[in-house]
């Protein structure tokens, strides 16, 4: 018999049946809201609980889990945990897993369809035709910029970074990529690339890697699109590279103040903005939840989760 409490808290409903993933013997709750609970609500109901199940949306840090001791496993149902301190999380002999792999082809997929609806003006051409705007085709109508031929730089060509090289392959690009120690130089990827597309995990390296000093070396063509994590772009820089058109537009899925958006880039044609759909597929987000709830069961059991992010021998 473990002595990991057998109880589960889980921060949001799942698109599975969570209550019958778990055998009998292991009492489970979802914070059934449609917004993330407060840390004061997740201390209250996660009491007690030998398992977490937590989305990007929870700040897992040493003081909620000083709150909840009883924690053996923080199941991050995301393939980034940035919202989480692994460390302290270590220090208190807590597994952090994510859900890597499942993800990948959904995000790269999500990418592309920023990449395709910002060189082809797809949201404006749409919103023309809807506002009753089109008198017929024209040869000067909105035209956009063609990807064969043309550079696709990857910052951080990780599982998700490589299928996006793969599908810009396929489309006929050129393919450079800057690794954490792979690839070319930053300065590089900025000077060369047509569209850059970030696919880092956030961390204090990669935290605003976009900043003014990096839209002054982009070409002033340059689309960047990014489905990683906000904080990698400096919004605010980006506006005004926008604004001077030092750049000529982006493609967001996510924010540096997610959910907030910056005023600037809410009424620009130049941007394209999602509201982080990267993983957000039928297929892809069921398989995240298993594999969250795969790694949880399987601490919950006292055995080594499947998707670790921490080591605890
Ligand atoms: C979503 O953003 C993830 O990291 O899976």
């Amino acid at each position: 018999m473990s002595s990991v409490p057998q109880r589960v808290f889980v921060t949001r409903t799942l698109p599975v049946d969570v209550k019958s993933f778990f055998g009998p013997d292991v009492a489970v709750e979802v914070f059934d809201a449609p917004r993330p609970p407060t840390r004061e609500e997740l201390v209250a109901e996660a009491k007690g609980a030998g398992g977490l199940v937590t989305l990007l949306s929870e700040t897992v840090d040493g003081a909620l889990l000083d709150a909840l001791p009883d924690v053996r496993v923080v199941a991050n149902f995301a393939v980034g945990y940035d919202n989480i301190d692994v460390d302290a999380c270590t220090a208190r002999g807590v597994w952090v897993t994510n859900t890597p792999d499942v993800l990948t082809e959904a995000t790269a997929d999500l990418a592309f369809a920023l990449i395709l609806a910002l060189a082809r003006r797809v949201r404006e051409g749409e919103r023309l035709v809807r506002e009753g705007r089109f008198d017929g085709w024209s040869p000067t109508m909105l035209l956009g910029t063609e990807l064969s031929g043309k550079t696709l730089g990857i910052f951080g060509p990780g599982r998700i970074g490589q299928a996006v090289a793969r599908r810009a392959e396929a489309f006929g690009m050129e393919v450079l990529a800057t690794g954490r120690d792979s690839g070319v130089p930053f300065e590089e990827l900025l000077a060369h690339s047509d569209i850059i597309s970030i696919h880092a995990p956030l961390t204090e390296q990669t935290r605003h890697a976009f900043d003014d000093a990096a839209f002054a070396q982009m070409k002033p063509t340059a689309l960047l699109i990014n489905t990683a994590r906000g904080p990698i772009v400096d919004e605010g820089a980006l506006v005004k590279a926008l604004d001077a058109a030092r750049i000529a537009g982006a493609g967001l899925d996510v924010y540096e103040e997610e959910p907030k958006v910056h005023e600037g880039l809410l009424e620009r044609d130049d941007v394209v903005l999602l509201p982080h759909l990267g993983s957000a597929t039928r297929e892809t987000r069921r398989a995240m939840a298993t594999l969250a709830l795969d790694n949880c069961a399987a601490v919950l059991r006292g055995e080594r989760p499947p998707n670790p992010v921490n080591d605890l021998g």
